[in-house]
């Protein structure tokens, strides 16, 4: 499968382009990049820009230098057009379970003497705290209220291997829904038992599955057209990064996600004065090399040097965006 290769800035000012994800190894650089480069997009270009985070090791507040941690979609201050979310599947999932507490299932005085209805946690399958990060996903890429929208990716691969159809009904997703509708079958059987109804709730929660299915399928060929969606992957000058980045590529292949982009980050600049740095800065070289030499026909490759400090907080990522962007 053959994309067409575009630039960094070729995506973030074309208009069709909505999804720009950034993935690779904990630690590369992927939420700097993300950042930068929705700020960089709300900046330069007149269209209202999300970025979210699906990375449980969440970072976005620590590099604005502001909290966006609670769950809830912020703007970010001093961006006009840029507003932030980490997901927190977690909250989500405790978000989930109140929910059926308080209103899904209740569960009548009578047969609450035949068991303890009222723990439901026990009867929620393992995996649905991802599944119900990944219906937040879901969402954001369903809603008109963003014209673009920054991923920030965890570095297993989740949110992609989320995105193959069958594999999400089948597990994470398919296991939830499994789930919500088998209470809903308990319940509906409990109601017929006490309320006289039920199979119009049945029909509902097919109903629903058949939604969620056209949803994520809706999504999957968002994420897979070029024209939408391109992946970025990050990645530092060492050769282990080499062998990560072969794993991503395969992974983003099998799921037809395009991706045109490579950044090679935290590269060590020369230092006469110092041998150690000297020596990391020609081993760099040396990876760099090889690097550009494998993969400098498919991607645009953009080089970034390693910073004498951290960057934090929106001017040192703006001056960030200008490697990104130069
Ligand atoms: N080019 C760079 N030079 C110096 N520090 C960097 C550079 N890129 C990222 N960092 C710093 O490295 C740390 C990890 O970056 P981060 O973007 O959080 O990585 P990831 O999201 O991939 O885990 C952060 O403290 C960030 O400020
Ligand atoms: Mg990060």
């Amino acid at each position: 499968m053959e994309f067409k290769k575009k630039t960094i800035k070729e995506l973030a000012t074309s208009s069709s382009m909505r999804f720009l994800l950034f993935g690779g190894k904990g630690g590369v650089g992927k939420t700097t990049c993300a950042a930068s480069t929705a700020i960089w997009i709300a900046e330069n270009t007149d269209r209202e820009v999300l970025i979210l985070s699906t990375d449980p090791a969440h970072s976005l507040s620590d590099s604005f230098a502001q909290d966006i941690s609670g769950g809830e979609v912020v703007p970010i201050q001093g961006i006009k057009n840029l507003s932030g979310l980490e997901i927190n599947p977690q909250k989500e999932f405790k978000k989930y379970q109140n929910s059926i507490q308080a209103g899904d299932i209740e569960v009548p005085q009578e047969l609450q003497m035949f068991g303890d209805f009222q723990d439901f946690q026990s009867l929620t399958p393992p995996g649905s705290d991802e599944a119900l990060a990944f219906s937040k996903v879901l969402e954001f890429i369903q809603t008109p209220d963003y014209d673009f929208i920054v991923f920030d990716t965890a570095p297993t691969g989740h949110t992609l291997r989320l995105l193959s159809l069958p594999e999400v009904l089948n597990s994470f997703f398919g296991k939830l829904l499994r789930f919500r509708m088998k209470m809903g079958q308990i319940w509906g059987k409990i109601k017929t038992l006490f309320k006289k109804k039920g199979a119009e709730d049945e029909e509902d929660q097919l109903a629903a599955l058949n939604h969620m299915k056209e949803i994520v399928e809706n999504a999957n060929r968002e994420l897979t057209n070029e024209n939408r969606t391109s992946f970025i992957i990050v990645m530092i000058p060492e050769l282990m990064a080499i062998y990560e980045t072969e794993r991503l590529l395969s992974l983003l292949l099998e799921y037809e996600i395009p991706v045109s982009n490579i950044f090679i980050n935290m590269i060590a600049p020369p230092n006469p004065h110092c041998t150690f740095c000297q020596s990391r800065h020609t081993m760099h070289l040396r990876n760099l090399n090889q690097i550009r030499e494998i993969y400098k026909d498919d991607f645009y490759l953009t080089e970034i040097p390693l910073y004498q400090t951290e960057i934090r907080g929106i001017p040192a990522l703006r001056e960030f965006s200008k490697f990104i962007f130069q």
